[in-house]
Formats: structure tokens, sequence, C-alpha cells
């Protein structure tokens, strides 16, 4: 596998156009631009990401060895503000999950430069702080993701083999081992690298580094089927495989490739081109590592008054929501629960930023109807006062 290196240029960070970035590298290969995200460091610094670790709902991880070949360990978080002022080992990183679920308003306009990946492919934007030396091993993951330097410089190491190495069994942090750079650069503030999953990478931090990760986990089939088979399971009668075709037998006891054949598009075929399966999916993908955080607060304001009053909305940014296109409507999933929208407001509440009169200026009776529903089902919240949620 080649490495390509590209330059950001005005309007395009990934230094080509989003058509040219999803036919040429994603899901497919690395590529490193350099400038993408200059100003990175504006939107986060080590107090607030510390600050974040040590909330009770976080989703952080220590990992530190205490000389350069030593071991490394993992700790899970949420961790005390006093285990944050002294940290494990002399080389550690602190990683922490979901910050834009935890600051919204920080990380909408980075999150809209991603705007043309559907946004349920998006599992969470991650910060990671390191000291010099600080890394979390060579290691592979298994989803997309796009790595980029907020303060300071931290090295990648890519192993491009497609074989040569191998994932460590239980390995908790996906450690591989015979991990051979055969790629190696220095990421300044502002540079991005793409990664397609299963490409074993080394990032070692060259000084006091935060580093972003924006990850795509994909879900896996066997979750899809999961979720689907629940929902076949619960058919009253239960839907049977059926064979009008069926052509006599020489051979009783053989299951031939036609009946294979049959048998797949018989699992499949309740899921094509129907309702049904779209609100099933939607519903999965919408609740899909859904994380506590997301518990629901009953809303004690009518969001219709809010919006008239100038205020700005926002949905509960720890609720997935994505929408889809019927025959005759406009249907919203969001947190496993599914609505009736208009076209405009499900892109609202499925974006990245907060919405107000401007966005949605004179809302029909439906959308208030919709904007109350919502809210009493605490996906609607008021964005902070003042705050900028555009
Ligand atoms: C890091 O930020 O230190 C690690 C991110 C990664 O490799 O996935
Ligand atoms: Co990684």
């Amino acid at each position: 596998m080649a490495m390509v290196e590209l330059s950001a240029r005005p309007g395009k960070p990934l230094g080509l156009t989003p058509a040219a970035f999803m036919r040429d590298f994603w899901q497919k290969k690395p590529l490193l631009v350099r400038g993408a995200f200059p100003r990175l460091a504006a939107l986060v610094d080590r107090p607030v990401l510390f600050a974040t670790a040590s909330r009770k709902e976080a989703t952080a991880r220590m990992v530190w060895r205490n000389s350069p070949r030593g071991r490394l360990r993992l700790r899970h978080g949420p961790f005390t503000r006093g285990e944050l002022a002294r940290p494990p080992g002399t080389q550690w990183t602190l990683l922490v999950n979901d910050l834009e679920k935890h600051h919204p308003e920080r990380f909408a306009e980075l999150l809209s430069a991603f705007g043309f990946l559907p946004r349920w492919r998006i599992d969470d934007l991650m910060v990671s702080y390191a000291v010099p030396g600080g890394s979390v091993g060579a290691h592979v993951d298994q989803y997309d993701v796009f790595l980029v330097q907020g303060i300071g410089r931290r090295e990648w190491r890519l192993d491009l083999r497609p074989e040569g190495w191998r994932l460590r069994p239980h390995s908790e942090l996906r450690l591989v081992s015979g991990f051979r750079a055969t790629w190696r650069a220095v990421l300044e503030p502002g540079d991005l690298l793409y990664l397609p999953p299963g490409v074993p990478h080394h990032g070692i931090a060259r000084s006091e580094c935060l580093t972003f990760s924006l990850g795509m986990r994909a879900p896996a089939l066997g979750e899809l089927f999961g979720a689907l088979a629940d929902a076949f399971l619960e058919r009253d009668p239960p839907l049977l495989l059926s064979d009008p075709d069926l052509a006599p037998r020489r051979h009783a006891g053989e299951l031939r490739e036609e009946d294979l054949e049959r048998v797949a598009a018989a699992l499949c075929a309740p899921l094509r081109g129907n309702d049904h399966f779209a609100e099933l999916l939607a519903s999965f993908l919408s609740s899909w590592r859904g994380k506590p955080a997301a518990a629901p607060r009953r809303a004690r304001f009518d969001p219709v008054a809010a919006l008239a009053a100038g205020q700005r909305l926002r949905r509960n940014p720890w609720l997935r929501a994505l929408w889809w296109r019927r025959a005759d409507a406009v249907r919203l999933a969001v947190g496993g629960r599914v609505f009736s929208a208009t076209p405009r407001l499900a892109e609202l509440v499925a974006g990245a930023s907060g919405f107000g009169r401007d966005e949605l200026p004179d809302p029909l009776p439906e959308e208030r109807r919709l904007l109350r529903e919502l809210a009493a089902h605490a996906v609607l919240e008021l964005a902070p006062n003042g705050s900028a949620v555009r």
C-alpha cells in the first residue's frame, strides 16, 4: 500500500474534494494532509480535557509505561482530579471519548467539515493528551479514523504491509506483534492522518501534545442481524420459510445449492424495499452504542415559545439521530424512537449544530407538534445561552 501526502487548500481541508476522497481513500488507503485543521488548539486545552475526564459519565483511559521499553499499562476512568494531578509512570497518555457530546458547541463546526459522511457513521470524537514519549503502542483499529494534531508534535508510524504482523490475542489495547514501520512522519498542529480499518499504527508524542481522533465505527453485521432477528421473532404468526418451487429430489438427504439460495433470499426478502425495514434499521442505528448519559431528563420548557423568544435549541448530544424519506413523508429516528417530521426539521434535529428562529422561521403546525413531542421525550434541549452553537 503506497502512502499519499497532500496539502490542504482553501475550502478543501482534505486537500481534495469529498468525492475524490471517498472514491480513492475511504475504507481503502491512508492519507496524510498537511495543514487540514490549523485552529483546533482553540477548541480544547489540557484543563478542559482533564475536567471532562473527571465527569462521572466520562469514558476515559490512561495508558502508560514506566520506561521506554516497559510494558504498557491501562486504567479506565473516570479519574478524580487527584489522580489526574499525579499520573502514573513517566510516559503517559490520557484518552477521553465523546468530546463532541460533552461540549457540542465547541465541536459543531469541526464536525460540519465532515458533513459529507453520513452522520450516523460517526461514533465519537476522542481527544488524547500525552507527555513526550506517550503512546498507546503499535495497534490496529477496526474503524476508519481521522487523526488530527491539535497541539504539539506526534510521530506516526504505519505498517503498510498486508501481512507480517498480527493482532495479539486478548489485547485490550489491540496491540500487534511483528509491527514494522514502513512509513513514518511527524504531524504538526493542524495536520491530519486518515486511516481505514486494519492499518497497524503507532503514534508517539514528540512533545506535550493533544491529538483529535474522529472515529467512524461500523456496526458488526452480527449486531444488525441480532437487532433484526428480534423483530422477526416478535412476528405473530411467525414468518415461515416457504418453498412452492421445490423440485423432486433424487437424494432425499441432500441439502442442495438451490436450498441455500432459497433460504438466503427468504431471509433478505422481508428487508427489501419496505418501510418496516427502514424503521427497524433506523431505530437500531439511532440507539446503537447509546451511552448512559443519554438517559432522558424531561424538559420543562416549551420549545415553540423558546424559539419565538429567540432561544436556540439542540438535540440532546448523547442521542444519535437520522432521518429517511418515505413515499409520503419524512421519518426521524432519535435514540431508538421514531417520529414523523418535515425534511427541514428532521435535518435540523439530526444536525451537529443547534437551531433557532433563523433556521426555523414560522414553524408549521406539524413542526410545532413535533418540537413539543421531542422536548417531552427529552430529545430537544435549550442550547446554552449566547453560545456559538452555529
Ligand atoms: C492517541 O491519540 O494517542 C491514539 C489514537 C489512536 O491511535 O487511535
Ligand atoms: Co488507533
